[in-house]
């Protein structure tokens, strides 16, 4: 762990993303399993993480890959056993990683025992356990929630005469965490994991779990109209009603209670594209320790709009932020920064300045490889999101292609089958594992260097130093923004030409980014002791001149 200081042993950590279904397959059945995962750790500690996320791996009928759980204290055979979970565990933690795993308390698969029981009658004991609702005297749904992957959040069940409410798919009924006993079950189910020895959880939809009490309608802002994602379905309304309930807030304390009792870290995926509201989950300091800001997948390649997109959730949230660029729900960062050597430089430039930043920086696998999405034509489609809606777009497949490992096979070493459960997606050879291994300018060897480094620098340096402070944009160089921690200076240059900032007299650069200078670069740039020249969308780590070191 990088942390020399009093801090949590996950403060300065870095995190990797772990989509088990694609990352490897041990057992050859074209799925990634735990097996697969073992087998591959040895690759993530060695990049210089400090935890893993592993994504929903329990018994389900796959409806949402996963994230449709049908009991939440056991695995699916498609990924392997508990015991498989143990060895992986016990490995994991022999490499110094820590492991956590995917909580999805939002919903279960309507497969789940508690789902079966509670719709198998309006009078069952565990009716309750879910939302369910009468028709509207029009005999349509309750009221207008829609769900976030498109078209209406309510299905009617005819054999009990009432709707149910599923903000994703109807396959994945929402709980009703307005019920103590539903509250208590997920205590059992996190300390059933925690006996098992992992570190903490990533928890699935933070921001939705309580419901308003009276179920009210959400604003509408405009109306739903045919062939509109699924985004902009969801932007049609005010969420004043469906998700940010205060007392989401209460079930995070108890979890937090729990999770301090045991040392573990509480990771949610707060959705929220507002800084401010980022800090209602972990305030005062008794909610989770952790809340994901996306907006880094959403931003606009500009230096004001990345600056914000760095400012504001520290300012707001401290080193509580968990910081990501890319996820298995969304485009991989170089395809959105503009995809080829631009968008791989661009994505990696961003991430080295994440990287620095307080909180908990992860990266999805595969981010080190500096891979776009995978290509997937329409008849390999298999995200239940884009037959729902119907938008291209709203698919997920092309993201959670699987990882290439070697050349010289048909799927690059991920499954020893000729075709996985998606496609490689156009991999090649130079995006493997062990090409890159073998290149010292490849995507993974800086990904090495950059985490390597930082790992010394939290050890020595910047142990303790919990902020940054960010300096303004410059009309002399607009596009380039920057920060301070410590000693050092963290600089990324949005343009695509040559920027020539000021440091302080006597700065040596610690790391850059992107390979060295080439001699004709360096003769071409007008460079003085304390002006250090960055390329077309590098970033620099710089020890400031004048300091101590
Ligand atoms: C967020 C997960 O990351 C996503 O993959 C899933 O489909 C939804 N939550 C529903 O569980």
């Amino acid at each position: 762990m990088p942390n020399s200081s009093d801090g949590p042993w996950w403060a300065d950590a870095i995190g990797y993303e772990v989509y088990i279904r694609s990352f490897n397959d041990g057992n050859g059945d074209g799925v990634g399993d735990f097996s697969g995962l073992t087998e591959r750790l040895d690759h993530i500690a060695d990049l210089g993480v400090d935890l893993i996320w592993v994504t929903p791996f329990y018994p389900s009928p796959m409806v949402d890959f996963g994230y449709d759980v049908a009991t939440f204290v056991d695995v699916d055979p498609l990924f392997g056993t508990l015991d498989d979970i143990d060895r992986c565990l016990a490995r994991a933690h022999e490499l110094g990683l820590k492991v956590i795993i995917d909580m999805v308390p939002n919903h279960t698969s309507d497969q789940h025992q508690w789902f079966v029981e509670s719709a198998s009658s309006p009078d069952h004991p565990k009716r309750d356990w879910y939302l369910w609702r009468d028709p509207a005297p029009d005999g349509g749904p309750p009221n207008n929630w829609v769900s976030q992957f498109g078209g209406p959040g309510w299905t009617f069940h005819e054999a009990t005469g009432q709707y149910f409410f599923h903000a994703f798919l109807p396959e994945q009924p929402d709980l009703n965490w307005r019920n103590p006993e539903v509250v208590a079950a997920f205590e059992e189910i996190l300390t059933f994991w925690l006996d098992r020895g992992v570190d903490g959880f990533r928890i699935d939809v933070t921001q939705g779990l309580v419901k308003d009490a009276a179920l009210r309608s959400n604003p509408e802002l405009r109306p739903l109209t045919d062939g509109m994602s699924r985004f902009e379905q969801w932007d049609s309304f005010e969420h004043r009603h469906d998700i940010m309930q205060p007392e989401t807030l209460d079930v995070f304390r108890r979890w937090r209670r729990l999770a301090d009792s045991r040392n573990a870290v509480l990771v949610g995926e707060t959705y929220v594209l507002d800084a401010a509201a980022l800090r209602h989950f972990l305030e005062p300091n008794d909610g989770i320790h952790i809340g994901f800001w996306f907006e880094p997948m959403h931003t606009e390649w500009d230096a004001a709009a990345l600056r914000s997109v760095l400012a504001d959730p520290h300012r707001e949230a401290g080193a509580n932020v968990g910081w990501v660029m890319s996820s298995h729900d969304d485009p991989r960062a170089p395809g959105r920064f503009g995809g080829g050597r631009e968008g791989a430089e661009r994505a990696r430039g961003l991430f080295t300045m994440l990287s620095m930043m307080p909180g908990l920086p992860f990266l999805y696998m595969g981010d080190e490889l500096g891979l776009s999405d995978g290509q997937v034509e329409p008849d390999r489609f298999i995200d239940p999101v884009v037959f729902r809606t119907g938008v291209v777009t709203d698919n997920r497949d092309g993201c959670r292609t699987p990882m290439p490992w070697e050349p010289g096979s048909p799927m690059f070493g991920f499954t020893s089958l000729d075709d996985g459960w998606l496609p490689h997606g156009g991999r090649t050879d130079a995006d493997t594992v062990a090409a890159q291994s073998a290149d010292s300018d490849s995507p993974l060897a800086h990904m090495r260097r950059l985490l390597h480094t930082r790992r010394t620098w939290f050890a020595s340096d910047l142990a303790g130093v919990g902020s940054v402070t960010f300096g303004p944009i410059d009309e002399e160089n607009p596009s380039v923004i920057w920060f301070d921690r410590g000693p050092l200076r963290c600089v990324l240059n949005t343009a695509d030409t040559l920027a020539e900032v000021p440091v302080p007299a006597g700065s040596t650069v610690e790391y850059r980014s992107l390979a060295d200078f080439t001699e004709v670069e360096l003769a071409s740039s007008t460079a003085s002791p304390d002006v250090v020249s960055l390329r077309a969308r590098e970033a620099l780590i710089v020890r400031r001149g004048g300091e101590a070191t």
